[in-house]
């Protein structure tokens, strides 16, 4: 096991009129950034709630909606702008990870001189930050526990990360029933991608850590359990309560201590997200079996065999054969039970024209992984993918 260093700064509020605690942002400021998306929050009643409890308490608030699926950079400089015109205390996303990724870029270049791309582009350039609180309202990308926000520029195109201990969210309010309006594609998108984080984990050649190990394979059989309940009954508090739950520690740290390598779907998949809007869960969805088959060989099948026999009950003795098994599992998972389409085509990438382009921005960060993709794998994943 690798040495690690693990924090998790976050306090969480979980279940049932949570919201409540709202009150306590209070104690952090006289004023507040409600950051939101495309306005989910004000049809289901949470952004009504969320201002009487902040009025309440004496805490005025500024609105910005609008922020994108794949938030643009652009909405983080104008709430940043607005945090310094209007003496903001503090910034408080309500939505999914875009509208949490995007509080975080905004508290952090509220307290920089420039434009944020650079905090994107240096992280070390985060020196500070205004505190940051989410109420969140789709489980998928595990923003609400980490200090990450991952932000596009359209201008280049690049959807990349900034990661900083600054920004993680001071108060978390996670209430599964927040999650029962989420849509079946958002519902499938988001748990193929709190999966994603727990391959990228999983997957190490790194010997030990038995118990991350354990803990990946207890975060797989969650989502493969319960998935398939909250698409058929999005209103089953247990099932969402059970997905909220395992997207904030698919990538809390917890599961990848002393195992990370390097990611490696997340980074082919952004590039997808520049170029073409992909939505990020389907993108991870498409190219998960693909790399897979990919990368299998003798030296991987025992990895992916353990995680057939330990996932899905694979029984296969030998493991280039169980190994098989496993990624068969995966792909009848991804595109039969969650019914995510399978080819790049279908959600929105009409042919192979910029994959030379994206492999050669995606193997900056894929060259350090499990298994290391140089471009030419990139693309050749791509295109099986397309
Ligand atoms: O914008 P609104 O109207 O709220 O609608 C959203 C949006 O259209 C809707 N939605 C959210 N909660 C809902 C709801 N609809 C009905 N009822 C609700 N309760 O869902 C749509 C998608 O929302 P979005 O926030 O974009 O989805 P998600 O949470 O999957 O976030 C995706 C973004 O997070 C990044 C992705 O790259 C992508 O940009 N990621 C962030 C990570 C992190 N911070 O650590 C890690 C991830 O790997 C990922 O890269
Ligand atoms: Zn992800």
């Amino acid at each position: 096991m690798k040495n690690f260093a693990f924090s998790l700064p976050t306090k969480v509020y979980f279940g049932k009129g949570q919201i409540d605690h709202l009150t306590e942002l209070a104690d952090y400021g006289k004023k507040a950034l409600l950051v939101y998306g495309g306005g989910s929050i004000k049809r289901n009643g949470i952004f009504d709630r969320a201002v009487e409890l902040l009025t309440g308490a004496g805490v005025e608030v500024v609105e910005l909606g609008g922020v994108e699926p794949n938030p643009r950079v652009t909405t983080v400089n104008r709430g940043a702008q607005m945090c310094r015109d209007q003496g903001i205390d503090m910034v408080l996303a309500i939505g999914g990870g875009s509208t949490i990724d995007s509080s975080k870029a905004i508290a952090a270049a509220a307290k920089y001189d420039g434009d944020a791309w650079d905090l994107v582009l240096d992280n070390s350039k985060v020196a500070d930050a205004l505190p940051v609180f989410d109420v969140l309202t789709l489980a998928a990308t595990g923003s609400e526990t980490n200090g990450t926000a991952v932000i596009s520029n359209l201008d280049v195109p690049a959807k990349l990360a900034l990661k900083s201990p600054r920004v993680y969210p001071t108060i978390s309010i996670l209430d599964p029933t927040y999650t029962f309006t989420v849509s079946r594609k958002q519902t499938a998108a988001g748990s193929a991608d709190m999966m994603s984080h727990t391959f990228e984990n999983y997957f190490s050649f790194e010997p030990g850590a038995d118990l991350q190990r354990r803990f990946g394979e207890g975060l797989l059989r969650t989502i493969i359990d319960n998935a398939p309940v909250a698409l058929e009954h999005p209103d089953d508090y247990e099932a969402r309560a059970n997905l909220m739950w395992t997207a904030s520690h698919a990538i809390s740290g917890i599961a990848g201590a002393g195992l990370a390598v390097g990611w490696v779907c997340h980074p082919m998949e952004h590039e997808l997200s520049a170029y073409y809007d992909v939505t990020h869960g389907e993108g991870l969805a498409v190219l998960t079996p693909v790399w897979m088959e990919h990368i299998l060989s003798d030296k991987t099948a025992p990895y992916f065999a353990t995680y057939g026999r330990n996932v899905w009950g694979v029984t296969a003795g030998d493991d280039m054969a169980a190994a098989k098994e496993a990624i068969a599992h995966t792909r009848e998972f991804l595109f039969g039970t969650l019914g995510i389409p399978s080819t790049l085509r279908e959600i929105g990438v009409p042919d192979a024209s910029n994959f030379e382009v994206m492999a050669a921005s995606a193997e900056k960060r894929t060259l350090g992984s499990f298994v290391p993709l140089d471009k030419a794998a990139v693309v050749s994943i791509y295109e099986d993918a397309l």
